[in-house]
């Protein structure tokens, strides 16, 4: 008995081995046969499309996949709105789609991403040491219950461009005040013909809460008062009162209400406006070669109330893993890859998107070619947050109706404040149950 015992450990060597030398002459027969390709994993990477020229990321993709051979690329680029991305996810991940692998997120989406289940946690690949080499804004943006589930990208924050040009001709000061801003826009509009004041982003969508709440906290408002949701406060009407007017008196023209980030681009781009808020990527596009407004704009953070500090909207973009990829690991390589120092200078350089990564604000090249970089450092360090919540968007779709129709003209201010807290509560209470 006890020598067949003895030899079961025997027996279970020679079949492991002969099984393992049958799957070694298995796999390198199948392997002979199989066309190189099939060695390759094809990556699927989704984000917003580009202004201006693309060609920078399509050249950095080419570097990864000869950095990585057996790793390939397919860039699929979505609409420019953050909002119809949005769309495209909510309804792609709700189905479990596994059609991409690695996805661009706005950093007011990641909490409610996360908390659906539809990312990869990145812990392993963005550990707590390297997080302190990025922003403190987008690092919390992406930390859900303990976990991180992207890669900050890049930081946008809102900024003020200016016509240099027009403001030395009129021997104006670049305004740091909103007074000064009318002001300018008043005397420039009387002397040049046909060129619109102050543009910004008006139309009901997301770029327009980013616009609004740099005015409320601007004025010293916001919606968090005595650690509660409070919209209808005193400084917020104020500040949706101040927009409205700057389009009833012609300073801001009226088509701003249907305008987003790139309507608004073009126009200040072909020189028909004398000052544009907007996120820092259109200064690459102003100063390229056939730009009609090349060396003749300046960019600065934004005006302030009187006797008030300016607040930018904290915005940007996350690199995530789809929870449903079937290729994490090569996944994981190109979005380490894309959020390296050398790739966000890269883009920085060239496209305009401008790095999470702080050391790259101490960049030589950088800040020779963009000498904004010093001042454009403090903005992102203070700009603001939008609620971090895995309900934003559900939010958002009700600040988007309101405050839109403040600015048309269609209600008061008071009248959408009161209306949004009813609204909001609601969701709130939700997130507390
Ligand atoms: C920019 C910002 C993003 C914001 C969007 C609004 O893309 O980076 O955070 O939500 O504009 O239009």
């Amino acid at each position: 008995m006890e020598g067949v015992f003895m030899s079961v450990p025997l027996l279970l060597r020679h079949v492991v081995i002969l099984g393992g030398l049958f799957c070694i002459v298995l796999f390198q027969g199948c392997s002979q046969n199989l066309p190189v390709e099939d060695d390759t994993v094809t990556i699927v990477f989704k984000h917003g499309k580009i202004a201006g020229n693309a060609t920078p990321l399509e050249l950095l993709i080419k570097r990864f996949e000869a950095e990585n051979p057996g790793i390939r690329v397919k860039d699929e680029p979505l609409p420019a709105t953050t909002d119809e991305q949005h769309q495209f996810y909510v309804i792609n991940l709700e189905g479990r789609s596994s059609d991409f692998d690695v996805l661009s997120m706005d950093v007011i989406w990641v909490q409610e991403f996360a908390r659906a289940g539809w990312l990869r946690p990145l812990d392993g690949i963005f550990p707590p040491e390297e997080r302190e080499e990025f922003f403190e804004g987008p690092v919390r943006a992406v930390t859900y219950r303990g976990s991180v589930y992207g890669i900050p990208w890049y930081i946008d924050a809102g900024i003020l461009y200016y016509r240099k040009d027009l403001l030395e001709k009129y021997n104006l000061p670049v305004p740091r005040t909103w007074t000064e801003l009318i002001s300018a826009v008043r005397k420039i509009k009387e002397k040049e013909d046909g060129v619109y004041g102050f543009i910004w982003q008006g139309r009901q969508y997301e770029g327009l809460i980013c616009n609004v709440m740099e005015y409320m906290w601007g004025n010293g408002g916001g919606f968090i008062d005595n650690g509660g949701f409070h919209a209808m406060r005193q400084p917020n009407i104020e500040a949706l009162a101040f927009m409205r007017g700057l389009i009833v008196q012609g300073i801001t023209p009226e088509f701003v209400t249907t305008s987003v980030e790139e309507t608004t681009r073009h126009i200040f781009g072909s020189g028909r406006a004398i000052f544009m808020r907007n996120w820092p990527y259109a200064w690459n596009i102003f100063n390229r070669k056939d730009s009609p407004v090349k060396g003749r704009i300046g960019v600065t953070m934004l005006p302030a109330f009187e006797g008030r500090e300016p607040f930018s909207t904290l915005g940007g973009w996350q690199l995530g893993i789809n929870r449903y990829s079937r290729h994490p690991r090569e996944a994981e390589r190109f979005i380490r890859f894309l959020t390296s120092y050398e790739s966000q200078k890269t883009l920085a350089l060239t496209i305009g998107y401008k790095p999470t990564r702080k050391a790259l604000y101490m960049d030589r090249d950088l800040r020779t070619q963009q000498p904004f970089m010093v001042e454009l450092y403090h903005i992102f360090e203070r700009a603001k947050p939008r609620p971090l919540t895995p309900y934003y968007m559900m939010i958002s779709q009700i600040l988007q109706i309101e405050f839109s129709s403040v600015i048309a003209g269609i209600k008061t201010p008071e009248d959408a404040l009161s209306a949004i807290d009813t609204q909001v509560g609601y969701i709130l209470r939700l997130e507390e149950n």
